[in-house]
């Protein structure tokens, strides 16, 4: 049995209380996306996937209906816990008999071959439930495992509720949970909201289960990074260093280089081409894509929809949004190109800055191959420079005016002053 065989529910109905924000917790932001796109990306092979959204979040519905057609929601009406959450899910999972996938939105850094390691243990194992645990030497905040004398899970106990031995235990509930459904479901209904916040925690499902002879599995993940929750705004910082972490290694083995990645920020929608290196402080956003051998900054901020080609450089204090960079072209310090198509080997000098915005709309600019723009030159938009075209330092190249083909242009107003440089 593989993934496209069970279901998988995303609980995302939190209130988020810790966060003290407005917006829904799991539409924070973790590396430029909501927090939940990484919980639904690691889903895309199952049968189903339905999120559980809570009142007053349909922020989170809009999304869903946007970027998700596949995520079908499921409405809690009233937060009364992780384990009412899922009760919720009955009515739409009434059809269904087989294994379910239970993930928490809150908690996104899980990695698809560990939710494929838990599934696989959950068929081999035949248990009625199947769940990761890890062993932290600060286990503050998580639900900790209480294990009977034959070392087998007989009940999870949360941190408001541990008597102070329990606190002590190092193994907690990384909450990602598998389930055979009718048992599950069976054990939902004997919940009690008997805890101190007095909510019907999925959590008891476990102690249910184990008290009625069902057998129960686990898995421990080495990875630590993985469970990192996220509850508050500085683990919501924490999660972030670790995704960008996580992600920079990923491009360092695809053979880029980054000299620091300390001071580098890489959007996960960004590509980048074998053989390129990225100086220290970069910061490049959106779907960016870089091709190979390219130089990169230092201090460089590329923007969503920019593509620059091979053997490019973009170099120390530039910005570049919206725009193609051809293959060779050099553009090395201090410039702003937004809205602009760049040719091959072209030179765009110290200082250049693409004027795209007139106050009322973004208006575009094209740099033909080989042309040479002078230092501390401003186009206009739309200006078009054409193949070989060349400016002046300082010259100024005003709205509609285009320089042609090999032709020079000088001065404030810019004036073509002749042919080839
Ligand atoms: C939960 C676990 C804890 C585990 C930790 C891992 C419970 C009771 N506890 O604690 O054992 O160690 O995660 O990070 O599950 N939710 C709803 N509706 C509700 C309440 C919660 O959908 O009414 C969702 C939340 O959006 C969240 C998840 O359930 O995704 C867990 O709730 P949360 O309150 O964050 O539990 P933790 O205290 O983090
Ligand atoms: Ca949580």
């Amino acid at each position: 049995m593989a993934q496209k065989d069970i279901v998988a529910i995303v609980l995302a109905a939190g209130k988020g209380t810790r966060m003290q924000s407005r917006l829904p917790k799991v539409m924070h932001s973790l590396l430029g996306k909501p927090m939940l796109c990484w919980c639904l990306d690691n889903l895309k092979g199952f049968k189903k996937v339905y999120a559980v959204i809570g009142p007053g979040q349909s922020v989170v519905s809009a999304f869903l209906k946007t970027h998700y057609k596949n995520v079908r929601p499921v409405y809690q009406k009233k937060q009364l816990g992780s384990g009412d959450a899922l009760r919720c899910t009955q009515g739409a999972l009434k059809s269904f008999n087989g294994n379910m996938l239970v993930l928490y939105a809150d908690n996104p850094l899980f990695e698809i071959s560990t939710i494929k390691k838990l599934i696989q243990r959950h068929i081999l194992s035949s248990a009625a439930c199947t769940l990761a645990t890890a062993v932290l030497e600060n286990p503050k905040g998580y639900g900790r495992i209480i294990r009977d004398d034959k070392n087998c899970i007989s009940r999870i106990v949360e941190e408001n509720d541990c008597l102070s031995y329990q606190s002590e235990i190092k193994e907690i509930n990384s909450g990602l949970f598998c389930f055979k459904k009718d048992k599950l479901f069976k054990a939902l209904k004997n919940l009690m909201p008997d805890n101190k916040k007095k909510e019907f925690y999925l959590t008891d499902v476990v102690k249910i289960l184990a008290d009625s002879g069902e057998s129960l599995e686990s898995i421990t993940l080495t990875d630590t990074d993985q469970i990192q929750g996220i509850n508050t705004v500085q683990d919501l910082a924490k999660a972030n260093e670790i995704m960008r972490k996580r992600l920079l290694l990923k491009f360092i083995r695809q053979g880029i280089t980054i000299i620091d990645p300390a001071s580098t920020f890489i959007s996960p929608d960004a590509k980048v081409g074998q053989g390129t290196v990225i100086n220290p402080f970069c910061v490049i956003e959106g779907d960016v894509r870089i091709g190979k051998k390219c130089v990169v900054g230092p201090f460089c901020h590329l923007r969503g929809g920019t593509v620059i080609a091979d053997e490019a450089t973009v170099g120390n204090f530039t910005e570049v949004v919206r725009s193609q960079i051809g293959k060779r072209t050099l553009m090395k310090h201090f410039s702003y190109i937004g809205d602009c198509r760049v040719g091959v080997n072209a030179n765009i000098g110290a200082g250049t800055v693409v004027a795209n915005f007139n106050g009322r709309k973004k208006n575009k600019t094209y740099i033909g191959d080989r042309a040479f723009v002078g230092s501390d030159t401003v186009l206009v938009a739309p200006v078009k420079l054409g193949e070989g075209a060349a400016t002046g330092a300082g010259s100024v190249v005003l709205a509609g005016k285009n320089i042609p083909k090999n032709k020079t242009a000088v001065g404030v107003p810019a004036r073509v002053i002749g042919g080839l440089r």
